[in-house]
């Protein structure tokens, strides 16, 4: 049976049109069955690559589609690929899986994503508790807990006039009550105000970097997995636990603002996350943390925090090595991290164990966001 080209209207959310709140990852209008379990871990908005049978009975032709995944349910799949939009019945999927994002130039694996895929795919490592979009755009709102999940992502292309784009954009914060706030991205060392959708903000009063230093100007850093350390024997030990555990958030919350409830849910909305922590082998006390998301071909580390009294001994960099090994065994090669321009701690640290800037971003809000 062929994948049907289909431009109509799906039966479910479209995660570029409407809102969705909490798991992107669940089948809206039904259960998977057991017959559709290749098919259960994908993402609504991720590239996806389905092995799909175009005939009956055995040995018969199958052929692959890849493309951007924009709706699923117990009968189809729908994606989006580079020429079409095609609908393919679940029954005649032979295999499915996320895959990273495509290369856009040459490059080694952490050099040839472009910015608009890496932010696409740094999204879904901090994933908004309520999400909505228009067209490429996504909107996303946390109840305030971080920039990253409070902000519009201007990402390729709107699918309305610029204007247009960001009055519903506004309309979507004003209907939350939050303030509108949109994060933008360029080259290093781009003038935001070049962009046709930054120069309509600053038209509507709003201004670069939002009245917060450290929203000025963000380092979007990547490297390989291969080239950070290994650990030696002489490491710390580094726990890596899947759940968030309490005194892991404990001590998160102790360094940076917390959202009761939105905290947690970013924390632990993503696809795969991992909650490293390095403990003083006396007091017991977490002494150094991080969150490692896992994404097709990609892991980001986010929240890498020592505690000031163990700084410069070499916690931070266990646990990289750390990270930077479960990315490895898991075909991860390469690995991003976000920055504050202006943190130049972090940005010697990262610097030191081989990451380069990929790109650059800020945020444009009204100076009272
Ligand atoms: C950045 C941070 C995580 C580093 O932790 P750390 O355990 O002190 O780092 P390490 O001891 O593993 O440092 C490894 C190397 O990074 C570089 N580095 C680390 N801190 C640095 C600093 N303050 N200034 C310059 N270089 C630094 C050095 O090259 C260092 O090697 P060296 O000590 O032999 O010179 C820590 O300072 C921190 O928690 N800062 C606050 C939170 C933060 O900024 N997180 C990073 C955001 S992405």
């Amino acid at each position: 049976m062929n994948g049907e080209p289909t431009h109509g209207p799906t039966d479910e959310t479209h995660p570029e049109t409407g809102s969705q709140t909490g798991s992107a990852t669940s089948a809206p209008g039904g259960t998977d069955t057991p017959g559709h379990r290749l098919t259960a871990g994908l993402t609504i908005g991720s590239r996806v690559v389905v092995r799909y049978r175009l005939e009956e009975g055995e040995g018969a032709a199958a052929t692959d589609f890849v493309g951007e995944l924009v709706a699923r349910n117990a009968d189809f799949l729908v994606v989006d690929t580079r020429t079409e939009r095609v609908k393919l019945i679940r029954a005649d999927v032979l295999a499915a899986k996320d895959v990273p994002p495509p290369a856009s130039r040459t490059g080694r694996a952490h050099e040839r994503v472009s910015a608009d895929d890496l932010e696409k795919l740094m999204a879904k490592g901090w994933q908004a508790v309520d999400r909505g979009g228009v067209g490429d755009w996504v909107l996303r709102a946390s109840d305030g807990f971080t920039g990253r999940a409070n902000s519009a992502l201007v990402v390729g292309d709107p699918s309305l006039p610029v204007a247009k784009a960001i009055d519903f954009a506004e309309r979507w914060y004003a209907d939350r009550g939050r303030p509108a706030i949109f994060q933008v991205h360029g080259a290093s060392g781009f003038d935001p105000a070049e962009q046709p959708a930054v120069a309509e903000l600053l038209e509507r009063g709003y201004v670069v970097g939002g009245g917060h230093e450290s929203w000025q100007r963000v380092l979007v850093m990547t490297g390989l997995s291969a080239a950070v350390p290994p650990l030696t024997e002489q490491s710390a030990p580094v726990t890596a636990d899947a759940q968030l555990q309490l005194d892991w958030l404990t001590t998160y919350a102790e360094q940076r603002p917390v959202v009761p409830g939105a905290t947690e849910a970013v924390l632990t909305g993503s696809d795969g996350q991992l909650f490293l922590s390095v403990r003083d082998p006396g007091t017991n006390a977490i002494i150094g943390l991080a969150r490692l998301a896992i994404h097709p071909g990609w892991a980001g580390i986010f929240g890498l925090w020592v505690h000031p009294d163990h700084r410069r001994s070499g916690v931070a960099t266990t646990i990289v090595s750390a990270a930077a090994m479960v990315a490895r065994e898991n075909n991860m090669p390469a690995m991003y991290i976000q920055v504050s321009g202006d943190n130049a701690a972090g940005v010697a640290f990262w610097s030191d164990l081989g990451f380069t800037v990929h790109h650059e971003y800020t945020y444009v809000a009204k100076a009272s966001a």
